[in-house]
């Protein structure tokens, strides 16, 4: 079906382009501000070694499904899966996944959003030297005070949500990729800074320590399950984001190789940020189990201390904002995408109108944290209802369902073809993990979520 079609939206120039904007996709708060303070939560190496299982057992091959499937449809996960579903003549409900992946995605980013405008205002807060000599109560009261405020937040929303919108209304390579060239190399050299950094502290062995020594006795039962739901997430599997990446791929290029790339990319970030934060956190007395708010309660406190921490401080908070802004990108694609294709209208109009609608619920969620926090619906505020309702329901409910087609629907010579693998033991080995193991855990995942097991 697709033999030498190009997607209408273009497509990478090269394969190095791909790697690059997938990579950005993938690495983002999810990262840098997640990993840290679960593995914190989790007790620190054994849940890492479970990590790693999950992203090689499960994220690569869902990845490289959801990539496949893009790649043969060519088109926003919408089209895409009616196309595939044609194609394989399929029940036509199957297209609802492109759907939900669409709408997941335009959810997410108005939340991810509200987070990333909180880098963007800690950089400014970072460079005027608002941590300097602060203790612990002071800068939780900077934080509380900064959420607390409706104008702040609604505007720093505002202005990351133009730079995505900037970006992505630039078009797959004057956009996503020539955006990726530049933010990934940056992000890459910044981290390696820090973990410079972290390694001048007196605590970078007991940060690495509590990384890397597994001790089963500190696991917690659902360990297993959060590491699959960050490794989603992580990996940004189950809602179309690398589908559409996937679409604009050139058929020559490996797709097995390139997810390899790409999750181990993710992960070093993900450890490199575990490197340069439980240093710091042990140096200064403070608990890997905060939480959520370790970076940006926790972090600034280092920062405000330490020699150097100004400028230490300020990296970080354009660390946080570049990979943000790459992941957000990949949020919106798929929804520009199907607008383009729908409505027959240009990208910057439908970047307006996929922007206008992110932005304003995104206001909503801003909000959340101050004037209507006292509004919640199952116990949850507008952020918590989006986090929950995307995170643990529709990207695990996405991935099952694209193992499920790449694996039991789509005729075999199809995706034994999209993925040429270089010997037949791999394809059956893919085949084996996207048919049985990913499905099964994913649904565990899934059973845990809703309270069954
Ligand atoms: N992976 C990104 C992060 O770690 C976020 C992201 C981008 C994402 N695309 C996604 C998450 C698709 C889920 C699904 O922050």
């Amino acid at each position: 079906m697709t033999e030498n079609t190009i997607s209408q939206h273009g497509q990478w120039s090269s394969r190095f382009a791909f790697i690059l904007a997938a990579t950005g996709s993938a690495v983002g708060l999810g990262n840098i501000w997640k990993f840290p303070y679960i593995v914190g939560e989790n007790g620190g190496g054994a849940f890492v070694l479970i990590y790693l299982f999950c992203v090689i057992g499960v994220g690569i091959p869902i990845m490289m499904a959801e990539i496949m499937l893009g790649r043969r449809g060519r088109h926003s996960p919408i089209n895409t899966m009616e196309r595939l579903t044609a194609e394989a003549k399929a029940d036509p409900n199957w297209h609802y996944l492109g759907w939900m992946g669409v709408i997941a995605g335009f959810l997410i980013l108005a939340y991810y959003s509200v987070i990333a405008g909180w880098s963007l205002a800690y950089i400014i807060k970072a460079f005027f030297g608002d941590f300097i000599n602060q203790d612990a109560i002071q800068i939780a009261q900077l934080y509380e005070q900064f959420i607390a405020s409706p104008i702040q937040q609604i505007f720093w929303h505002t202005i990351f949500m133009a730079f995505t919108m900037n970006i992505v209304g630039r078009g797959v390579n004057a956009g996503l990729e020539q955006s990726a060239r530049f933010l990934i190399p940056a992000l890459f050299s910044l981290m390696f800074l820090l973990v410079a950094y972290a390694m001048t502290t007196g605590s970078y062995f007991q940060g690495l320590h509590f990384l890397f020594s597994v001790d089963f006795s500190k696991l917690s039962s659902d360990a297993f399950l959060i590491a699959l739901g960050q490794a989603f997430f992580s990996l940004g599997l189950g809602m179309g984001s690398i589908m559409i990446y996937g679409a604009y791929l050139p058929k020559n290029i490996s797709i097995a190789r390139t997810s390899v790339i790409i999750a181990g990319a993710d992960t070093l970030v993900a450890l490199l940020a575990g490197i340069v934060i439980f240093p710091i956190v042990f140096e200064n007395g403070l608990a890997p189990s905060e939480g959520p708010g370790l970076i940006f309660k926790i972090l600034p406190i280092a920062f405000g201390q330490m020699t150097g921490g100004w400028l230490i401080g300020v990296f970080f908070f354009i660390l946080l904002f570049f990979a943000a802004l790459t992941s957000a990108v990949a949020l919106i694609e798929p929804a520009v995408a199907w607008l383009i294709e729908h409505q027959q209208i240009s990208r910057k109009t439908a970047c307006i109108w996929a922007g206008l609608a992110a932005w304003l619920l995104g206001i909503g969620v801003a909000l959340s944290f101050n004037i209507w926090s006292t509004f919640k619906l199952f116990d949850k505020n507008l952020f918590g209802l989006l986090d929950y309702l995307t995170s643990n329901l529709m990207l695990p409910i996405g991935g099952f369902c694209i193992a499920i087609f790449a694996g039991w629907i789509m005729n075999s010579e199809h995706s034994r073809s999209e993925l040429a693998l270089a010997k037949p033991e791999f394809y059956l080995l893919w085949k084996q993990l996207v048919c049985y193991i990913a499905p099964v855990a994913v649904f565990c995942v899934f059973l845990h979520v809703v309270g069954v097991i």
